[in-house]
């Protein structure tokens, strides 16, 4: 493939021209850069599995841009949706619903749900308008890595295997959507994400569990039993101050560290034979951040979650991703 062409924000035009010709476009949403397809294009759908070497168990998202399009893709459409939709699309929310046989199987990687949202970046309702019917975009990020937050890192891992990639900046929420199942009797959360559980409980008046691997629900997803979000420096997460302080101790022999922290600066000038550069931990640039540790070498990234950070449920289920901490 020649190169990436990069596309401005105001470029949906041509990007949803080389979608409707089976190509393939990373673009901004709120949450992370999507790697987008058109829903009915099985080929081009083949692709995004093959060029993020991604596991064909694992199923796509099918992002839309009006409430109306939804019944193009997914039926027995429970009231909770609408409510849900009235209130979080557009915007970082996911459901799960019951998938209409006319979208590929391939999208749902075989199941009979579909996953659903409705970004709320104005890119990319404008792409999915233009292009006049839902995209599938999971993560643009090669499968297992840090998802990309912004275009440099969508070239990273594409640049020369996808026709285009649309410039929307850095995202706004760094993190991805939350997915919440809605074909059981309640509904269950599935990912963590960008709208907080509580938000959801509020809303919906009912406590809301989330799946694990162990009680995955009624329904499963599969992404979960797969290595996520992981840099390839090695990640270590310490959760007090003492236990850091341990840390840097016994481990005077270590090369640079990236130090990511929830505050400012720490006084760490006791450590005088380690290098360390200080990070602010916070969802927005986390992914960002494990780039740049991979990029500029480091030999280890250490992660300080105090208490605020540890009742962040989305940031913590990514750092211990990261960590390669999450339960097998
Ligand atoms: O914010 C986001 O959700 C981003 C942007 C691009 O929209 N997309 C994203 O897609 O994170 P991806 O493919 O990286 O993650 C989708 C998650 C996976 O954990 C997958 O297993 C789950 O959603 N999923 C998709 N379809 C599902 C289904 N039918 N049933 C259960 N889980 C599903
Ligand atoms: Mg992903």
């Amino acid at each position: 493939m020649p190169q990436t062409e990069i596309l401005s924000s105001l470029e949906w035009m041509r990007a949803a021209e080389l979608l409707k010709k089976g190509q393939l476009i990373c673009f901004p949403t709120e949450t992370v850069y999507g790697l987008g397809a058109c829903i009915f294009n099985e080929i081009a759908i083949e692709s995004i599995f093959k060029v993020k070497g991604r596991p064909a168990d694992n199923p796509l998202i099918a992002h839309v841009s009006s409430v109306e399009q939804v019944s193009l893709i997914a039926e027995e459409i429970p009231d909770i949706f609408y409510w849900l939709a009235k209130r979080f699309f557009p915007g970082p929310l996911t459901v799960i619903l019951k998938r209409r046989s006319s979208v590929p199987s391939i999208v749902s990687a075989g199941l009979e749900t579909i996953a659903v949202r409705m970004p709320s970046h104005p890119v990319a309702l404008k792409l999915i308008e233009a292009v006049g019917e839902p995209l599938v975009a999971p993560s643009a990020n090669l499968s297992g890595k840090p998802s990309a937050t912004n275009l440099k890192a969508v070239l990273e891992d594409f640049e020369g295997k996808i026709a285009a990639a649309i410039d929307g900046g850095n995202t706004e929420f760094g993190i991805e959507s939350t997915v919440l199942n809605l074909r059981g009797d309640i509904p269950i959360i599935m990912r963590p994400g960008a709208i907080p559980r509580e938000v959801l409980e509020d809303f919906l008046n009912c406590s809301i569990s989330l799946a694990s691997k162990e009680d995955p629900g009624e329904v499963s997803s599969p992404g979960m039993k797969y290595r996520h979000y992981s840099p390839h420096v090695s990640v270590q997460v310490v959760y007090t101050l003492p236990e850091l302080h341990k840390y840097l101790e016994t481990h005077s022999h270590l090369g640079k560290i990236f130090l990511l922290g929830p505050s400012g600066p720490l006084d760490l000038s006791l450590y005088t034979e380690l290098s360390i550069d200080q990070f602010l931990l916070r969802a927005q640039d986390f992914y960002s951040h494990l780039r740049l540790a991979d990029e500029k070498k480091y030999e280890k990234i250490l992660i300080l979650c105090d208490e605020h950070v540890q009742k962040d449920e989305a940031l913590m289920n990514r750092l211990i991703c990261a960590a390669g901490l999450m339960k097998t």
